[in-house]
């Protein structure tokens, strides 16, 4: 792939990864990206996951025709991208690594080494010369680590934005869906709690004329329309603004009693005319998923059982993802089912004291085994409630 007549692609693509990060499914695959400038001095930007070292390096070599490089920047000291700092340092005992102090600390943590011999600390404002190009560095703490950088070409105009912008799945996959949905899932599930430093970054951005955005992670976004798009998604989901209008139930259910309550919940709204109505099983379905949906649409209803005098794993496991990535100001309601002494809902509610601008519905629906005329009713009366603005 080729960025530049003199920038490469030199990044590799995993379809051997089980779950991303330890905890996300990537149907697709994964692309850990690395680009080279190859100008009068050689520049590489970023290593690639521990699997693939090899893979990358031989890249490099061959994009490269065998020559020396000078610089390795490292915009960001999360595994997926660090873990071959040693080998390349070992490969091109020559080169310069060149990266913010966080990240030395962290590299002396990770390698044992802080290439104190061969390194060049920058921080924002620093720039770094290659001959045609010039590196402007810009500080993004916690995009999605405190110590990442981006830069951004003066002379070419693009950013290497780190994990800013980037997606699940390989850059060798095409995605059906598009940019928005696994970038939206990346964003939200990796770096939604940083919102207010995801909006820092993009404040600096905006004075930036940007034609190229190379992320670390998916496609490189090279059209005017695509990178608007990009920003414009960021621009919502890092302020917690609702992205699109609809509602998301999501369940548990043990014996399927608390499942047919909320699927005729979802049946209910549909024939209200709501414009979306998503849901998720959240024993089966993927979490990180929800949470997507959870914050794209600006209304959830949560069902689940009351279990050992709380709620049922799977939906404390839920909520809780959502709270600890600053779940706020959308509509919230209950369903609760409970054989002898339903408390799900108060649970449930308690659970997102901690969270901004949340209103929650009037109705909480009790269910006592199973759906009947009674909570029926109450489900038609929280449809009215989660439905009206
Ligand atoms: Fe893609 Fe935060 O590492």
């Amino acid at each position: 792939m080729k960025i530049r007549d003199d920038i490469k692609y030199v990044g590799v693509n995993d379809h051997k990864v089980d779950l991303f990060e330890g905890q996300y499914v990537v149907p697709r695959g994964m692309a850990y990206n690395s680009y080279l400038i190859d100008d009068d001095k050689k520049v590489v930007l970023d290593t690639v996951d521990a699997n693939f070292g090899e893979e990358w390096l031989k890249n490099i070599e061959e994009a490269v025709k065998g020559a020396k490089i000078d610089y390795l920047v490292v915009h960001h000291m999360e595994p997926d991208h660090s873990a071959n700092i040693a080998k390349f340092a070992e490969r091109y005992p020559e080169a310069i690594i060149v990266s913010s102090a966080q990240a030395f600390t962290m590299m002396k943590n990770f390698f044992g080494d802080d290439f104190a011999s061969r390194r060049l600390i920058i921080k924002e404002g620093d720039t770094l010369s290659t001959g045609r190009h010039n590196l402007a560095f810009v500080a993004a703490p916690m995009v999605h680590w405190p110590e990442v950088m981006v830069s951004y070409d003066t002379t070419e105009k693009i950013l290497f934005s780190a994990d800013g912008f980037g997606k699940f799945g390989a850059n060798d996959v095409e995605d059906p869906e598009g940019w928005d949905c696994e970038a939206r899932r990346y964003y939200i599930g990796i770096v939604g709690k940083y919102g207010p430093q995801t909006q820092a970054l993009l404040k600096k951005a905006a004075g930036l004329e940007i034609k190229t955005i190379c992320p670390l992670h998916g496609p490189v976004l090279s059209t005017p329309e695509e990178i608007a798009n990009a920003v414009t998604k960021y621009d919502i989901w890092s302020s917690y603004r609702v992205e699109s209008p609809g509602v998301l139930v999501a369940y548990t259910s043990v014996y399927g009693n608390t499942k047919t309550a909320a699927l005729k919940l979802v049946e209910i709204l549909k024939a209200k005319g709501c414009p979306k109505v998503a849901v998720a099983d959240l024993a089966r379905d993927d979490q990180p998923e929800a949470v997507e949906d959870a914050f794209r649409y600006g209304k959830l209803v949560l069902a689940t059982t009351t279990y050992n005098a709380t709620i049922f794993p799977w939906m404390r496991h839920f909520i809780d993802h959502l709270t600890e990535r600053n779940y706020q100001s959308r509509k919230v309601g209950f369903i609760e089912n409970g054989s002898w002494a339903p408390m799900a809902a108060k649970v449930m509610r308690k659970m997102f004291e901690n969270s901004k601008n949340i209103t929650f519905c009037d109705t909480v629906v009790t269910v006592k085994g199973a759906l009947n005329a009674e909570s029926e009713a109450s489900l038609e009366k929280l449809a009215d409630e989660i439905l009206a603005d």
